[in-house]
């Protein structure tokens, strides 16, 4: 044992110790070269920044800041418990029906983040008897929460409703879950043909809505109102971290749902429920999304113009997708060469790999946002086609 600045530094078991040499020796030291893959230089004020979720700006938004400052200092004494508690005059429940009515679904839960959304619904939803079908690229919580139960988990190919129904037909109806918009890269997903097989099986369908909420159709409607799904999909889930800029989650469901699952879901029922300032937050800012249409078309039209211009320069970027765009370099060590190349031209998106994606096809991710300018749209393609072709001349 040492002493430290800090106070002790305790010796861990050697099975922990273990662990985490594999990962300091493997990935750190041998991969990545002592440098950390996530992080690489800092940006400067006039950087262009593309690695937070915050599409439409909102976190800048001074009235909204405002509001939250106010709601703060201004709180009656604040009750800290979990929102089982919660009856059906609280402000939490005021603030569900009015996000539920947002996204079209008969009743909305408001959860403590994203992940517990995802995880607490699979967890509440799925048994070890019951066969969940997950899209190869959804979300880590849905198959977290899937596991959670034992349930029997089976992947079925990207976007690929043929192999879905397969695999239903083999080992019987279940859960399906899959994301409306995939957050490493961008895709839609195929919801129409989904919700066909998910209709005919009858099996339940869980779509989760986290990176379209707020911006993908309009008034910043779902995947599932814009193409008119509404009546095929069972449970919407969302991260209100993303479009929302806020922290928490939430579950559009039917009627009925709410009191069953604040019961059975661990997530929820055994930790404490958002914050007043926190709910202020979230009024104020679906206030503000549906108003915004000009920031998404802005942000529609720049992502278009910059995925299209890199597919169109023969970079591996899909032609077809949402706000978030996807820079795949290869292994960890090339992405690294990317991420470095890309900093250079003061362009900062976020590296993904794996446990985020499998291990040999690391990522990098740009999320786009309502704020980014046609100048800085063609300083991010520049940027971008001026670190490939570094990457790759050094990979020749
Ligand atoms: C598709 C999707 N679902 C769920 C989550 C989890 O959301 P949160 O950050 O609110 O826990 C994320 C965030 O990474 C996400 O991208």
């Amino acid at each position: 044992m040492a002493v430290t600045e800090h106070g002790l530094d305790v010796m861990l078991p050697a099975f922990i110790e273990e662990r985490m040499e594999r990962f300091n020796q493997k990935r750190y030291k041998d991969t990545w070269g002592g440098r950390h893959l996530l992080h690489g230089a800092a940006p400067s004020a006039s950087s262009i920044r593309l690695s937070s979720n915050d599409y439409l700006c909102l976190s800048s938004e001074l009235s909204l800041l405002k509001s939250q400052a106010k709601a703060m200092i201004n709180a009656p004494k604040q009750v800290l418990m979990s929102p089982v508690f919660h009856d059906e005059n609280s402000a939490t429940r005021t603030l569900e029906r009015a996000l539920a009515r947002y996204m079209g679904t008969a009743d909305g839960i408001l959860c403590q983040s994203g992940w517990a959304a995802n995880t607490g619904l699979m967890q509440a939803i799925a048994s070890a008897h019951i066969p969940v079908y997950l899209d190869h690229m959804a979300h880590m919580s849905l198959w977290y929460g899937a596991q959670a139960v034992r349930a029997p988990v089976y992947s079925f190919r990207h976007n690929d409703a043929a192999h879905l129904e397969a695999q239903i037909h083999s080992k019987g109806p279940g859960i399906i879950a899959v994301d409306a918009i995939y957050s490493t890269n961008g895709d839609l997903c195929q919801l129409r043909d989904i919700t066909t097989v998910a209709r005919q099986t009858q099996s339940a369908l869980v779509v989760d809505e986290s990176h379209s909420l707020g911006v993908y159709g309009k008034g910043g409607a779902t995947v599932t109102q814009t193409l008119g799904l509404e009546d095929s999909v069972h449970f919407i889930t969302v991260s209100l971290a993303k479009a929302f800029a806020g922290r928490a989650g939430l579950i559009g469901c039917p009627n009925g749902v709410r009191d069953y699952f604040m019961m059975a879901s661990y997530p929820t029922c055994f930790s404490s429920s958002l914050l007043d300032h926190e709910l202020v937050w979230l009024e104020q800012a679906l206030n503000f999304i549906t108003a915004s249409e000009s920031r998404r078309e802005h942000l529609r039209d720049m992502s278009k113009r910059v995925r299209q211009q890199l597919h169109g320069a023969g970079l591996p970027v899909s032609n077809i997708g949402e706000q978030i765009i996807a820079l795949e370099a290869g292994d960890e060590t090339q992405t690294m060469q990317l991420r470095d190349a890309l900093e250079s031209h003061d362009v900062y998106g976020s590296v993904f790999c794996s446990p985020a994606t499998p291990l040999r096809h690391a990522l990098i991710r740009f999320s786009m946002n309502s704020s980014i300018s046609l100048e800085q749209a063609e300083r991010i393609v520049k940027g971008a086609l001026a670190a490939y072709s570094k990457v790759r001349g050094k990979q020749t």
